[in-house]
C-alpha cells in the first residue's frame, strides 16, 4: 500500500506490506514557516506542489518497488488545510489512475490511530485511543467494529497548538512544542501556579486557551525593564505550562479508561512525542492496571505510513473511492 499524507506542512509518501514499513519518508516545512512563526497555508501547499513527485518516488525507490507492483493507493483526504490537501489528492488520484490501482481517501485522525495497531502488535479493539497533535486532542474508544468513538475533546485549542502558542511566548523558534519540552528539562515543574482547566468537574473534554493565557500573564509580570525573562524564568515557566498541560491529558485518559472499563491506551499524534507525558502515563499504568502503547517518534509526528495503514483497512473491507473524492477541512472520524 502507497500512503501519501500532505494535510499540513509534512509531506509524506509510504509503502506498508501489512505491518511492515518498508519506507517512510517525510519532507518538512519548518524552514519555510519558521520565519512566520507558524503555518503559512498557501506557502504549505506550493511546497507540497514542489515535492510530491520526487517523495513519492523516494518512497518507491526505499521499498525497492515498481508502482506496478503496488495494490493500492491511499491519501489523506481530510481534515487539514484543503490546499495542503489538494496537492495529495490531485496527484494520487492521478498516480490511481495511470497504474490502474484502487484509491482510499483516509481520515487524517484514523491514521493517527491506526499508527499504534502498527507499532505494538497486542494492541487489539477494544482500547482507548487518545489523539494529541497540533490540530487534534481527543479521546475515543475504538471497538473491533464501526467508526471510532468520540469520548471527550478539546473546547478550544488543541495540546500541540498550546505547546507551539507558549512556546512562541517564550520566544522559543517554531514549532514551539518540542523546544519547550527541552528547555522544561531545566526548569522546576512546581515553580509556576498554573491552573488545570476542566480537572475538576465531571466529563472528558479537554481546554487550553485558559492555561495559556495564564502563562502569557505570568510572562507578562516577570519581564524585565528591557522586556526580557531571565533563562531561569523561561525554564520554570516551560516546565511548569508542560507539567499542567500534561497532567491534564493523564487525568481525563484515566477516567475514560475508568469508566470505559478499558485495559489498553494507545496515545498518538506529535505530543505523544513528549517524555513527561509518556512517563507519567505509564506510571498511572502501574497503579491502576492499564497498558500504554506509543508508537515510535517517527510514527507520531505525521507520516504516511499511518495513512497507508488505515487505507489498507478500507481497501480489505473492500471499499474504494474515485475521481471524485474531494478534501474536507473538518468532519468527524470516520474509518
Ligand atoms: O501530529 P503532528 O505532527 O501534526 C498535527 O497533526 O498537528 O503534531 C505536531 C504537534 C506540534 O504542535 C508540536 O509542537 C507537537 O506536536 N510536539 C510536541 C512534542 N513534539 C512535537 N509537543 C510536546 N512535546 C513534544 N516533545
Ligand atoms: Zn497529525
Amino acid at each position: 500500500m502507497l500512503g501519501i499524507e500532505s494535510s499540513c506542512d509534512e509531506m509524506a509518501a509510504a509503502v506498508l506490506r501489512g505491518r511492515e514499513v518498508l519506507a517512510n519518508v517525510v519532507h518538512g516545512q519548518a524552514d519555510v514557516h519558521a520565519p512566520y512563526g507558524g503555518v503559512v497555508p498557501e506557502l504549505a501547499s506550493r511546497d507540497h506542489t514542489r515535492w510530491i513527485s520526487q517523495v513519492v518516488a523516494a518512497a518507491l525507490r526505499e521499498a525497492g518497488l515498481e508502482p506496478e507492483a503496488l495494490g493500492g493507493v491511499a491519501v489523506t483526504a481530510g481534515p487539514g488545510l484543503v490546499g495542503s490537501l489538494l496537492v495529495g489528492l490531485c496527484f494520487a488520484k492521478a498516480f490511481a489512475a495511470r497504474f490502474d490501482l484502487p484509491l482510499v481517501g483516509v481520515h487524517h485522525v484514523a491514521g493517527h490511530l491506526a499508527s499504534a495497531e502498527i507499532a505494538d502488535a497486542a494492541l487489539a479493539p477494544p482500547y482507548l485511543g487518545l489523539v494529541v497533535s497540533g490540530g487534534h486532542t481527543a479521546l475515543y474508544r475504538i471497538d473491533a467494529e464501526g467508526a471510532p468513538v468520540l469520548l471527550g475533546e478539546t473546547r478550544d485549542d488543541a495540546a500541540g497548538e498550546a505547546f507551539d502558542k507558549v512556546g512562541k511566548l517564550l520566544g522559543l523558534p517554531y514549532p514551539g512544542g518540542p523546544a519547550l519540552a527541552r528547555l522544561a528539562e531545566s526548569g522546576d515543574e512546581t515553580a509556576v501556579a498554573l491552573p488545570r482547566p476542566m480537572l475538576s468537574g465531571p466529563g472528558l473534554d479537554f481546554s487550553y486557551s485558559g492555561l495559556k493565557t495564564a502563562v502569557a500573564l505570568e510572562v507578562e509580570r516577570r519581564l524585565a525593564p528591557d522586556g526580557t525573562l531571565s533563562a531561569r524564568e523561561r525554564a520554570d515557566l516551560a516546565a511548569s505550562f508542560q507539567a499542567a498541560a500534561t497532567d491534564a491529558l493523564v487525568a481525563k485518559a484515566r477516567r475514560a479508561l475508568a469508566q470505559e472499563g478499558l485495559g489498553w491506551l494507545a496515545v498518538v499524534g506529535g505530543v505523544a512525542a513528549n517524555q513527561r507525558l509518556r512517563e507519567r502515563l505509564v506510571a498511572a499504568g502501574r497503579s491502576d492496571g492499564f497498558r500504554t502503547v506509543f508508537p515510535p517518534l517517527a510514527l507520531c509526528t505525521d507520516n504516511a505510513v499511518m495513512i497507508a495503514a488505515a487505507g489498507a483497512r478500507r481497501l480489505a473491507r473492500g471499499e474504494r473511492d474515485d475521481a471524485s473524492l474531494g478534501a474536507f477541512a473538518r468532519a468527524p472520524v470516520s474509518t
